[in-house]
């Protein structure tokens, strides 16, 4: 079943001369396919990685299907039911692209449901007001961005293809969240303050979402040798503070970190870095709506099990009858 043919009775030297060519194809620049050989080492780490985003497009939908009913204009209603509807998008593209490593969306379902995968920490915080809809947009579509821009280069791919569309899509969804706290910060005090309670609350968890410090980040150096991730996590938190920073200016609103200044030398933000501690505490599951996000998703699983059912059942008789036909 795996896409990838491993052959059991090639020698360890033979192994090792396929492992140094593909790593040649990858310095090189070469795409790998599907249907190309590749390090075990590699797939699974392309289905953890791709698995995980996978399941944070499909569970990042949660804290703002929450907020569709409750946006207060009927535009707003409607731009926001197109993001979502994006991010179930994301999430099927991700899953077809994991599935090329050999691994079925059923399997990576379960293993997301019994917590052997993990999403996004970020979709562990709560949101609380409409506000909140508008950091999210600004600051986790954001930070997504940073993050995926460079991925759409990644070795991989079915998995850089399937970031294109995603970079182009996730960059309105920014610009969405933009446009809403600009609203706000210019709207009533009440309104301001809002934005402002919105910012303090997603600032660190939007950090967060890079990923621990290079230091602790266990994946890293191999990752970008195989070009699996462009860039350390610390860089492209850097990356975007500098450019987020200007834009709560712009807004009119205070970053919450009373440290925050810039630096001339590095030609960049000093800045104080989440609380690490919470953020392990939330990726073992122990987050302020882990349970949640979880027993929605148990929740959906197991009551579309018709529809797959009946998909299956529908694909059979299909299948059956053109083979009568063919006889
Ligand atoms: N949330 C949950 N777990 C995280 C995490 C985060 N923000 N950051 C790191 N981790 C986990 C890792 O998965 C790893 O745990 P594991 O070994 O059990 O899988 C551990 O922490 C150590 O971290 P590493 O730095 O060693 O892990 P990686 O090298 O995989 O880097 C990453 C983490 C930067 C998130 C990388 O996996 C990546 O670039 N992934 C692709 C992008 C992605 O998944 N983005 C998620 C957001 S999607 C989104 O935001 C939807 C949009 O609509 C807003």
């Amino acid at each position: 079943m795996y896409a990838q043919l491993i052959k059991a009775d090639t020698t360890p030297s033979e192994n090792t001369a396929r492992a140094e060519d593909f790593q040649r194809r990858i310095d090189a620049g070469e795409k790998i396919e599907p249907k190309d050989w590749m390090p075990e080492g590699y797939r699974r780490t392309l289905i953890r990685q791709i698995g995980q985003h996978a399941h944070s497009e499909i569970v990042g939908q949660l804290p703002e299907g929450n907020w569709i009913s409750r946006a207060p204009t009927l535009e707003r209603k409607t731009i926001l039911l197109a993001k979502v509807q994006d991010e179930a998008g994301h999430g099927l593209y991700l899953y077809c692209a994991a599935e090329t490593l050999g691994i079925s969306r059923d399997e990576m379902t379960e293993m997301l449901l019994d917590e052997r995968m993990k999403y996004s920490s970020i979709f562990n915080y709560p949101t609380l007001t409409w506000a909140d809809m508008g950091a999210v947009g600004w600051l986790v579509d954001g930070a997504a961005i940073m993050n995926q821009v460079p991925l759409q280069r990644t070795s991989y791919g079915p998995y850089a293809r399937a970031m294109i569309r995603i970079c182009k899509e996730e960059s309105f969804h920014q610009r969405q969240g933009f446009d809403i706290m600009n609203r706000l910060a210019n709207g009533t005090e009440a309104q301001k303050t809002m934005a402002q309670n919105a910012l303090d609350r997603f600032w660190y968890p939007s950090l967060m979402m890079f990923g621990p410090s290079d230091s602790d980040s266990v994946h890293s150096e191999q990752n970008m040798a195989w070009k699996i991730k462009m860039n350390g996590n610390d860089e492209l938190r850097q990356k975007f503070v500098d450019l987020t920073v200007p834009q709560a200016e712009y807004l009119g609103l205070k970053v919450p970190d009373d440290t925050l200044c810039w630096n001339e030398d590095k030609g960049g933000y000093d800045f104080a870095g989440p609380d690490w501690g919470e953020f392990f505490d939330v990726i073992k599951g122990n987050g302020p709506c882990n349970r949640e996000r979880l027993e929605a998703r148990r929740k959906a699983w197991d009551e579309g099990a018709w529809v797959r059912d009946g998909l299956l059942a529908h694909a059979e008789k299909k299948a059956r009858r053109a083979a009568q036909e063919a006889a």
